[in-house]
This record gives structure tokens, C-alpha cells and sequence, in this order.
């Protein structure tokens, strides 16, 4: 593993910045990522409009932590955040060539590996052995959204030991650029507004992947245009679900998404408290559809800021996409 130098991303000139990576993004792009990078890192803005994400309600993370303290539930709240449920998901396509019938794709979202070491050996554990053709990851690898990194890629490394090629990720909301460099360098290519292919039986589908939609602003649906072709299955990665609109515009047949960790903390029934997604409330966990786009919210993989959950277990999913006549199993 190649340990990232920086203990803290800094605001930093594309120059300095490698030039293949400058050259992905475009000069521009990239000036501008880094400007709100920074705007994060002095924490002189909130990430998100909803008055219900819990980063623009004051003193909330430590008000909850208290509250589960005072009424002895933190314990509790703790063992559902390490119990990483493995879910299986089918999903039904008319437009899925029957050559890619039954295609297993491994969906890991919002680990936040270092809000708790702990948690990364649970996560190995349930990946190592486990069946899939394709791994994707959808975002959020640091629990802050400012600070070190070096400890979320001390951790990452250990998770992409674990994965199996071909995998490919997308950056989240807590996510700087200079993530990129060390993130590849593990062998966990990020598709930055790129698209890639995956064959298998002589035919292809499409993998896209936006950069953050959700604070950053990256996501540049204008770069993905062209790259996949009209009549092709494809898959958008995207690390919130609010990109949806023009996921369904650029005729994607599956969006895969996560974010909002389902709420992380709800009531009975998983019902949704607080929530940081600027998206409708039937896609902040689990299947949805938008017209004709399918899409997934994993309820994530790990937390962020407390190491708790209630009735929302987090999770590892394996997509298995199935080809069917008529969309309806
Ligand atoms: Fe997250």
C-alpha cells in the first residue's frame, strides 16, 4: 500500500495536483472543487438546503450521543452500527442483454472507515468470500467531512485486499480529491464523471460515475454524454440519489446510490427521523423508481460522526440484475 504524505488536504493548486489527474477533471473543474474543499475544510459553509440534515442543527452529533448515554441505549445502538448485514437484492431489466442474466455486482457505500477501526475487519470478513462479478463503491471513505485522511486509507487498503477486479468507485460528500492518487494506487480505480465497460459472455454494459452531486458540485453530466451508446444497458454511480433527474434524461437504466445511510438513526419500522437527502423520501433507502430509471440507496456501510444505528442496519449488497421479458418479475 502506498500511504498517503497528507495528513490533511489543503487547499491546493491544480498544478499541484498530478497531471494525468488535472487532465481527467480539466483545469477548470478541478480549480473549483478545490475552492469548495476548502470553503469544507474551514467549515464556513453547510453542505446541504434540507433544514432536517443533521450538520445544520447545532450541537446535534453530541445532543444524540448524550441522549443515548443518559437513557442507556448507546450499547445497543453500537451493536446494530457493527452488524453489517449482507443483502441481496434482485433487480429486473427488459433492456439487460440475456448474456448478463443473473450478473452479481458487489455495492459497498458511505464506509467512513475511520469514525471506528473496528468496524473494518467486519467489513473484510463479510467481502473476502463472497460471490460477485463486479465491485462498485459509491463514495464517502472519511467519516469527517474535513481533516486527515491518512487513517480512512490506512483502512482502505485493507478493504481493497479484500476485493476482487474488476471494482470501481465514485467519490462522496466527505471525500477530497486528493484521495484519488492513493485510492488507484491501491488498485480502486475513480470514475470521475468517466464511464467504463464490463464484458461478459461477448457483451458489454456501461459503468458511469459522477463525481459528489451533493456539496462538491462535481457531478458533469455534459463529460458523460456520448460515452455510452443509445441502445446500451448502463449504470450511473452516484453518491446521492438527487441526481436522478438527469440519470433518467441520459436514458441510464439503473442508478446506484447511497448518502443518506437510510437515516442511520430512525424510529421502530426504520421509520426517518433526520435525513441529509435533497431527494424525494422514497429514495433515501433501499429500491425505487423514477419513470423508467430503477435505482438503489444503500442504507451504507458504516456511519458517520457516531458509531450508532437504530433500526437501520448497515449494509453490504450484492445486486443480482436479472433479464425478464417485461420489467415486473
Ligand atoms: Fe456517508
Amino acid at each position: 500500500m502506498q500511504r498517503a504524505d497528507a495528513t490533511q488536504p489543503e487547499s491546493r493548486n491544480p498544478q499541484e495536483l498530478p497531471d494525468e489527474l488535472v487532465r481527467r477533471i480539466g483545469k477548470e473543474a478541478l480549480g473549483l472543487r478545490l475552492e469548495k474543499q476548502a470553503l469544507q475544510e474551514s467549515k464556513q459553509v453547510f453542505q446541504s438546503k434540507n433544514p432536517l440534515n443533521p450538520d445544520r442543527i447545532p450541537y446535534f452529533f453530541e445532543t444524540v450521543r448524550f441522549v443515548c448515554q443518559a437513557l442507556g441505549i448507546y450499547q445497543r445502538g453500537y451493536r446494530e452500527f457493527m452488524d453489517v448485514q449482507l443483502v441481496t437484492n434482485e433487480i429486473f431489466f427488459s433492456s439487460l442483454p440475456p448474456e448478463m442474466d443473473g450478473l452479481r455486482i458487489l455495492q459497498i457505500s458511505d464506509l467512513h472507515l475511520d469514525l471506528d477501526p473496528a468496524l473494518t475487519s467486519v467489513i473484510v470478513s463479510i467481502i473476502e468470500d463472497l460471490d460477485y462479478d463486479l465491485a462498485l463503491i459509491t463514495g464517502d471513505y472519511r467519516d469527517d467531512t474535513k481533516g486527515c485522511i491518512s487513517d480512512c486509507l490506512e483502512y482502505m487498503h485493507r478493504v481493497c485486499g479484500a476485493l476482487r477486479e474488476p471494482v470501481y468507485g465514485i467519490l462522496g460528500n466527505h471525500d477530497p480529491i486528493e484521495l484519488v492518487p492513493p485510492l488507484e494506487s491501491m488498485g480502486l480505480p475513480i470514475l470521475l464523471n468517466e464511464t467504463v465497460t464490463y464484458e461478459k459472455n461477448g457483451k458489454q454494459i456501461y459503468i458511469s460515475g459522477i463525481d459528489d452531486p451533493h456539496f462538491y458540485e462535481g457531478d458533469d453530466f455534459d463529460k458523460l454524454r456520448g460515452t455510452v451508446p443509445e441502445d446500451a444497458f448502463s449504470i450511473l454511480l452516484s453518491h446521492a440519489p438527487e441526481t436522478h433527474q438527469e440519470a433518467l434524461q441520459m436514458g441510464y437504466d439503473l442508478v446506484l446510490a447511497g448518502h443518506t445511510h437510510g437515516g442511520q438513526i430512525c424510529l421502530p419500522g426504520g421509520i426517518v427521523v433526520i435525513h441529509n437527502g435533497d431527494c424525494p423520501s422514497y429514495m433515501l433507502a433501499g429500491n425505487w423508481k423514477y419513470g423508467d430509471l430503477k435505482g438503489y440507496t444503500s442504507r451504507g456501510t458504516g456511519g458517520c460522526r457516531l458509531p450508532l444505528r437504530f433500526f437501520c442496519p448497515p449494509e453490504i449488497t450484492v445486486h443480482v440484475l436479472k433479464h425478464r421479458e417485461s420489467d415486473n418479475p
